[in-house]
C-alpha cells in the first residue's frame, strides 16, 4: 500500500495512523487455515525455501538462500540487498528485503510492482540466480515453493 501526502504527518498522527492500520482485521489466509498443518505440497515448498543444496548436490552459498534474507518469523532480515532487480529508472540496486507475511495478497511484486505473480519474480526476473537460486528448480519445485509462500 502507498500513502502519499504533500504535508508530512506529525509524529502523533503517524502513531495514530499506524495504530489504526494495525487494528484493521485481516481476512483469514485461505491457503493456511488456522491451526491446520501444512499440506504435502506446502511442506515440500518449505524444504525448497530452506534448501542449502541445488538439485545437482552443489552447495548454495548461505547469503543466497531464501531463508537468509527472509528468515522467520517476519521473513525479512531487515537489511538491504542487491538481488539483481535494478531497472532502467532506478538510482540504486539495493532494496529492502521485504517481509513475506500475507504475500499471497499483495501482488504485484518487487519494488516497482513489475512482477504480476509470485512465479514471475523467478521465472522472469531472476535469470542469473541473483535472487536466490531458482533456475535449477523443476516446475514442480517452483510450484511447491509458491504454495509454501502463500501460507506465510
Ligand atoms: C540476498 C538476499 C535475498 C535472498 C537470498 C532472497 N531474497 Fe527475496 N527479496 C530480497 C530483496 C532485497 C527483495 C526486494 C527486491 C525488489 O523489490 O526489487 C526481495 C523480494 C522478494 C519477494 C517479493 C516481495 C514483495 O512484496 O514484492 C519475494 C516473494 C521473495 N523475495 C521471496 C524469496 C524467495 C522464495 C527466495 C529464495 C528462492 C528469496 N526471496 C531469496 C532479498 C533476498
Amino acid at each position: 500500500m502507498f500513502i502519499t501526502r504533500i504535508h508530512p504527518f506529525t509524529p502523533e498522527q503517524l502513531t495514530d495512523l499506524h495504530d489504526y492500520i494495525c487494528s484493521i482485521p485481516r481476512p483469514p489466509n485461505r491457503y493456511r487455515k488456522l491451526g491446520e498443518d501444512l499440506t504435502e505440497a506446502q511442506r515440500r515448498g518449505q524444504a525448497v525455501f530452506e534448501r542449502a543444496y541445488k538439485n545437482d548436490g552443489s552447495p548454495i552459498p548461505r547469503e543466497n538462500r531464501c531463508s537468509t534474507c527472509h528468515p522467520a518469523p517476519l521473513y525479512t532480515d531487515g537489511l538491504i540487498h542487491d538481488v539483481g532487480t535494478k531497472f532502467a529508472y532506478d538510482h540504486h540496486s539495493k532494496f529492502d528485503a521485504p517481509h513475506l507475511l500475507n504475500i499471497y495478497d499483495s501482488a504485484p511484486y518487487l519494488h516497482n510492482g513489475i512482477a504480476p505473480t509470485l512465479e514471475e519474480i523467478w521465472t522472469v526476473y531472476n535469470p542469473h540466480d541473483t535472487h536466490g537460486v531458482t533456475n535449477d528448480m523443476t516446475k514442480d519445485q517452483l510450484n511447491d515453493l509458491i504454495e509454501f509462500l502463500k501460507t506465510l
